[in-house]
């Protein structure tokens, strides 16, 4: 399929490509197995530019967008979604100050995130406060000389490793999604620390902690936009990330495809390899299938970012279309692998492990298929 990408857009994408093999394949297992934070590579990511796809130029970024994003991180994924998640949140972490900081913020912080220099994570999640993101309760209450944040974080990827992160917290508990505000929190601030780290089914290569804020001081300065903005610039951030979460999981399916694919050829059974069975052939031509129909909504979706339109619905699609294509196929590989695909030494038990993250976070396929619905109603209302 010819998605007519940009001579640099292939740049991008090979680049990632490049680093993919040459440095995650080799230690995919390792860091799954021993949940190792991937630092090195988040390096070599750094030495290739790639954390400056996302930022402006104006700050030592490349100024691309988020189809770029989305070219590598299904690169970066094809091989370990673990390592692509970490990059990828520094956008997330990044998203609500490149479009909302002030100045000075954006001078501060944003050419070290280009440069790699420094992660970024991004903190809506709290133990009372999942799908139902309103439901926050970390405070930060309006003291001299700032905000004093209380209140604890979870699941937040990235979380002890970044050093920049973007919070959100009510600044008026009495008015709902309009009292919470965001803010940059530094993670060496006196009041910050980290909790549990968290040990998951997949991703295993990305770190997930709970954020801990007591009596944390935020200077005036570090809140971004104007208070009462936080929940509805959370809302947008999630709609422009969301692409990023379909290609990787783009990226996962690929690479089960392709192991299964290589699998099926190399393996005999009933005197002749695996793919020569016409189940194995219809099983692997709808995997291919599935793949390259997820592939096309991501990038569409990724344009339709990028051209500024309104994205929330295509967004909400791409995201719940290619999670649920990942889900199926890496499940499909691990049948075609058999009893090998279930082990360890095989890489298809790993990608299903990894598949699964995709239907849940940046907003679970439940809660986007509502999204979906009440876009719809939107439109049928609006006769277009
Ligand atoms: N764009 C702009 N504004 C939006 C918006 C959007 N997409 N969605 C809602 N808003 C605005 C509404 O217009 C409304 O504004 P007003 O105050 O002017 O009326 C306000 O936000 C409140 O909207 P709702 O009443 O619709 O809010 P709600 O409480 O019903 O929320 C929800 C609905 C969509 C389910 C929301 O809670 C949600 O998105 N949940 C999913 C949360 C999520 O995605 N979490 C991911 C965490 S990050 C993560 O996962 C990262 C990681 O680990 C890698």
């Amino acid at each position: 399929m010819q998605y007519f990408l940009t001579e640099e857009q292939k740049t991008i994408k090979d680049l990632a490509r490049k680093i993919a093999e040459e440095r995650i394949l080799p230690v995919r297992a390792q860091l799954d197995e021993k949940e190792e934070f991937p630092w090195s590579i988040m390096k070599d990511i750094a030495d290739s530019d790639l954390f400056r796809i996302f930022v402006p130029a104006e700050y030592e970024g490349l100024g691309y967008g988020c189809l770029e994003l989305c070219l590598a991180l299904e690169e970066l994924s094809r091989a370990c979604s673990g390592v692509a998640i970490s990059f990828a949140v520094s956008a997330l972490g990044s998203y609500t100050l490149i479009d909302y900081g002030s100045e000075t913020l954006k001078r501060k912080y944003l050419p070290d995130i280009a440069s790699g220099k420094k992660l970024a994570a991004f903190a809506l999640t709290e133990p009372t406060a999942g799908s139902d993101a309103s439901a926050i309760r970390t405070t930060a209450e309006k003291v001299a000389g700032g905000y004093l944040i209380n209140g604890t974080k979870q699941f937040i990827t990235n979380g002890g490793e970044a050093a920049v992160y973007t919070i959100i917290a009510l600044t008026d508990k009495s008015k709902g999604t309009r009292g919470a505000s965001a803010f940059i929190v530094d993670k060496d601030t006196p009041g910050f620390t980290f909790g549990k780290k968290e040990k998951k089914l997949g991703i295993r290569a990305s770190a997930t902690r709970e954020l801990v804020f007591q009596n944390c001081l935020v200077p005036e300065e570090n809140l971004i936009s104007r208070p009462g903005m936080g929940f509805i610039m959370a809302m947008k951030l999630l709609d422009k990330s969301r692409p990023s979460v379909g290609a990787q999981a783009v990226g996962i399916a690929q690479g089960a495809l392709e192991a299964a694919y290589d699998y099926t050829q190399q393996r005999v059974q009933f005197g002749q390899p695996l793919i020569l069975q016409p189940v194995v052939q219809n099983m692997l031509a709808d995997m291919a299938l599935q793949v390259e129909a997820a592939r096309s909504l991501v990038y569409a979706a990724a344009r339709n970012v990028d051209s500024g339109k309104d994205y929330t619905e295509s967004s909400a699609m791409a995201k719940v279309f290619a999670s649920d294509v990942a889900m199926r196929v890496t499940t499909d590989a691990v049948q075609l692998c058999g009893g090998a695909g279930y082990m360890k030494d095989y890489p298809v038990e790993k990608m299903m492990r990894d598949a699964k993250i995709t239907q849940i976070y940046e907003g679970s396929n439940q809660v986007l298929r509502s999204i979906i619905a009440s876009e719809l109603r939107k439109r049928k209302a609006a006769n277009k």
